[in-house]
């Protein structure tokens, strides 16, 4: 869908204590991944616990466009009868993949070695993308690309005929580059291999190697390096997603500030690649417990339960942490506002080029909320004021952001006044139920500016 109906204005107020069990969607990473790898083998993947936002509806539809066959059953339960490696047919329409850098960017790698062309778009905010990290890599595979100016969408990919494996050294911590190129590498004959220096999310290896791909990690001088034997015959799956650590963070996050609040997060993805802001709230004194540790699906899972914590500090972050934390800065930038002196948020200029453009997005809102904010390219530091500093009393724009957008509500929960955003409907594209489950939480929220 590009982008999306009238704005939504949303204002949120300092609630009572937080309480109760907070049921999360499913994983946003993991669900794409679900619906592209189950497209690319013969037979049918089963899946429960999809998340059903419109970033992975959107993903949804263009698996149909490239012919495999995706049907819902049920709350969050889809099965998908694939093509097979290499068998993607040309979609007849314009890609249309809303709000997701994922879902456009994944696909653009998986389509980048069959002989079909497709043309890709998205919203205001996905237009104003980088799309050249993944054309580059695509391009050595014998891809073709035609885009915009600075590698934007709209862009036609001509997939390669006759593609070469490559071996290639992601440029920037990237995931979904990372991804794109496995993807891709799965239709070229021979070995591909994937190199990056700072370890980030890991699903996609994973769940290859769960689909059967003969997939190999080394941890070497260079960073992780991944290979991958190209023209595997992959085998449909059963999969269950577990809760989105990223979507997590906001229930939880505002339990840590909103007085008397206790908050049960249970069956969340706990991948090390994804887990760094829990490590952070501990360092700053959250009071967060993890309960029923386990495996399910292939990825660590456990009861996360966070607890109103008044002595927390700010700390450094280390940048060697980002990749593991990369979505979860705006959230943490409204937690450090609760804590007591700086908290410094060091290499983390990937998130300025987000759904929006985080830092400046979430300097500005909080300067407005009345916190003081200090960043540079690559730094963002929120000096914090203790428990009950924040002002609030100021609406903030989301940007077409939905982190951003569930940040700045999260601060009006504990803001001593309301703070409002000028549109809250980009949190459909990640967590649906974000409006309803923060209520029956007992936040107070109401679809209007204050
Ligand atoms: C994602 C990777 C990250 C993250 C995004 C999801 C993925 O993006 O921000 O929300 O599923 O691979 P980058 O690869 O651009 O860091």
């Amino acid at each position: 869908m590009s982008g999306h109906g009238d704005p939504i204005p949303m204002t949120a107020r300092k609630s009572g204590p937080l309480r109760g069990t907070a049921d999360v969607p499913g994983d946003k990473s993991i669900s794409h991944r679900s619906l592209i790898l189950g497209a690319l083998c013969v037979g049918e993947t089963h899946i429960t616990g999809l998340l059903e936002g419109q970033d992975v509806l959107d993903t949804a539809h263009a698996m149909r466009a490239f012919g495999a066959e995706v049907t819902h059953h049920g709350p969050g339960e889809w099965t998908v009868n694939g093509v097979g490696v290499g068998g993607f047919a040309e979609p007849e329409q314009v890609i249309d993949c809303g709000n997701s850098g994922t879902g456009v960017r994944l696909i653009m790698g998986a389509m980048a070695t069959s002989p079909i062309t497709a043309t890709f778009t998205g919203d205001a905010s996905l237009r104003g993308r980088p799309m050249g990290r993944i054309t580059d890599p695509i391009g050595l595979f014998g891809a073709q690309s035609y885009g915009r100016q600075g590698g934007r969408l709209p862009m036609t990919i001509v997939g390669a005929a006759d593609p070469v494996s490559i071996r290639y050294t992601v440029p920037m911590p990237s995931a979904q580059v990372k991804s794109a190129v496995l993807l891709a590498g799965l239709n070229a004959p021979g070995q591909t291999v994937v190199i990056e220096k700072e370890a980030t999310r890991d699903h996609t290896e994973r769940m290859l190697a769960g689909f059967g791909a003969e997939v190999s990690v080394t941890e070497t001088d260079e960073g992780r390096v991944i290979t991958l034997t190209g023209q595997p015959e992959l085998q449909p799956q059963t999969i269950v997603v577990p809760r989105d650590p990223s979507s997590a963070a906001f229930p939880v996050c505002a339990a840590l500030i909103v007085e008397g609040s206790d908050v049960l997060v249970p069956g969340i993805g706990l991948n090390p690649t994804r887990a760094g802001l829990f490590t952070t709230l501990q360092e700053m004194g959250a009071n967060l417990t993890f309960e029923n540790m386990r495996e399910a699906g292939g990825e660590p899972v456990a009861d996360l339960r966070a607890r109103f914590s008044p002595d927390m500090k700010g700390i450094e972050v280390p940048p060697d942490r980002a990749p593991s934390m990369i979505d979860e800065y705006p959230i943490l930038s409204v937690v450090a506002c609760f804590a007591t002196g700086p908290t410094t948020m060091k290499g983390v200029k990937e998130l300025r080029v987000k759904e929006s453009d985080r830092i400046d997005a979430m300097a500005r809102g909080l300067e407005r909320c009345g916190a003081t904010v200090d960043e540079d390219e690559d730094t963002l530091i929120v000096h914090g004021m203790g428990p009950n500093g924040l002002p609030g009393g100021a609406t903030c724009a989301s940007h077409l952001d939905h982190r951003i957008a569930m940040s700045f509500l999260c601060a009006g929960f504990a803001a001593q006044k309301p703070v409002s955003v000028d549109d809250a409907g980009p949190i459909s594209t990640s967590f649906p139920i974000f409006e309803p489950l923060m209520e029956t939480l007992g936040a107070q929220m109401v679809r209007s500016n204050a």
